[in-house]
């Protein structure tokens, strides 16, 4: 395990470019392995999770090519339903990776049954929310009791499209609706509470897929012929850039400045928040880059922050972010509340208790509620120990929390930070969050 103290520091500043997107490069090599056309992913995300999508792609027969730490893979699809799922795929610690890929394996030539598995993070997260769905189009997906992984998925039952009602915003789930529906009889519709991200929709655009919308609702109309993924580059991840964006609200002097960021309106809730609170933010849109919105986001330290709440309708387009809102809201004047939340509880960790233990033991006041926290602001950072549990976004939490703390913060499992951001220790200190 690794544990690493990051120091105060009065002031950061400087340029970066943060890696590329998580989300897209899953979706890059998923789309990829069902298209008919042999796909060139630049920029794709080197990462752990990354990874796990690959090994899953050219275990079910795609072909791989190129490495993805040189910054360019190719994949060979084998069109919408030509994939041979092997016996077991190890997600590791991938969600999205799990929930996608088994909306695409139901609708692969009849087989024999695919185990999807995964690490101890990934057999604690609900799948039921993805099984009962795929059920009701005639799949056959076995969850463990409790509903949660291993995931048993057997290829090539017929499937019928129907209208899910997702009683919560999941892009994971959506997705793997809208993948199951391009191999079922008739058209599937999604609703969500509020709208979730939609890069499966966008891609699966880009690739000629007719994607409707009706009623609030997204749909596809199956089975389809097929479909051709353009090649593409991978943008920034917003949600890693996030960081660098708080550090730079809390400690920005003269900036910080991200280049190339992914700024799809569903995943920038952040920026508003931050705008209600008083920070100093500068978007500057560029050209669109595989089909998204991009561009930089320049921050200046804002001396006052405001607290402010963040409600049910706005968590879907920060789901990931939720947690630097914890630490903005120790250093806002006010009482900072965040609700319609509970979805936290299922991530990489539970995440409401785990953002409120790591501003506790670092000396912030915070309380979890069920489906959210409240944190009293502005209260001084002292600093002290905290554990990543395993969790990538909490291990870069408590390196923001060292940065604004007294006397340093020491975050144990560091290494957790390399699921989405392998970089991440060096990017900070290029700005002046420095770890030792
Ligand atoms: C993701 C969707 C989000 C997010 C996850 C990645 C995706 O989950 O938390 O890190 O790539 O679709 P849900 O929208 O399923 O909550």
């Amino acid at each position: 395990m690794t544990s690493l103290t990051f120091r105060p520091a009065a002031a950061v500043a400087g340029t970066i470019a943060v890696p590329p997107d998580k989300s897209l490069t899953h979706r890059a090599f998923l789309l990829g392995a069902i298209s008919d056309r042999p796909v060139v992913v630049d920029d794709p995300l080197d990462s752990e999770d990354t990874r796990a999508t690959l090994d899953a792609v050219r275990s079910m027969g795609a072909g791989v090519e190129g490495d993805i730490a040189s910054g360019r893979v190719v994949i060979a699809g084998r069109g919408v339903r030509g994939l041979t799922p092997p016996p077991v795929i190890d997600c590791r610690n991938a969600g999205t990776l799990m929930r996608l890929a088994a909306g695409i394996i139901v609708g692969q030539a009849p087989a024999e049954v695919t185990v999807l598995d995964g690490d101890q993070s990934l057999r604690r997260r609900p799948m039921r929310r993805i099984a009962d769905p795929l059920v009701a189009m005639g799949a056959a997906v076995i969850p463990a009791e409790g509903g949660t992984p291993p995931l048993a998925v057997r290829p090539g039952l017929p499937m019928h499209g129907t209208v899910h009602d997702l009683p919560i915003a999941s892009a994971q789930v959506k997705s793997c609706l809208l993948l199951a529906g391009l191999n079922a009889a008739g058209d599937t519709w999604v609703r969500e509470p509020v709208p979730s991200r939609d890069h499966t929709e966008r891609m699966l655009r880009a690739a000629g897929v007719e994607v409707m919308e009706r009623d609030g609702m997204v749909g596809v109309a199956g089975p389809i012929a097929g479909l051709a993924l353009p090649d593409m580059r991978v943008p920034g991840d917003f949600s890693s850039a996030a960081f660098a964006i708080v550090a730079g609200v809390l400690r920005g002097d003269p900036a910080v400045r991200v280049v190339g960021v992914n700024l799809n309106p569903g995943r920038t809730g952040l920026l508003d928040v931050l705008r209600r609170m008083g920070a100093d933010i500068t978007v500057e849109m560029g050209e669109d880059v595989a089909g998204e919105p991009c561009g930089d986001v320049v921050v200046r330290r804002t001396e006052t922050l405001v607290a402010t709440e963040v409600t049910a309708a706005e968590v879907p387009s920060m789901v990931d972010e939720v947690p630097l809102v914890g630490l903005l809201g120790a250093r806002a004047d006010g009482t900072t509340v965040v609700s319609g939340a509970g979805e936290l509880r299922v991530k990489e960790s539970d995440r409401i208790a785990t953002v409120v233990g790591l501003l506790r033991a670092v000396g912030a006041e915070a309380e979890e509620r069920e489906d959210g926290f409240v944190v009293h602001g502005p209260s001084a950072i002292r600093g002290g120990e905290v554990h990543s549990h395993g969790d990538h976004r909490l291990a870069m939490l408590g390196a923001l929390a060292g940065l604004v703390s007294d006397d340093g913060v020491t975050v144990h499992g560091m290494e957790a930070a390399a699921v989405s951001y392998p970089g991440f220790t060096e990017d900070m200190a290029a700005l002046g969050v420095v770890a030792a």
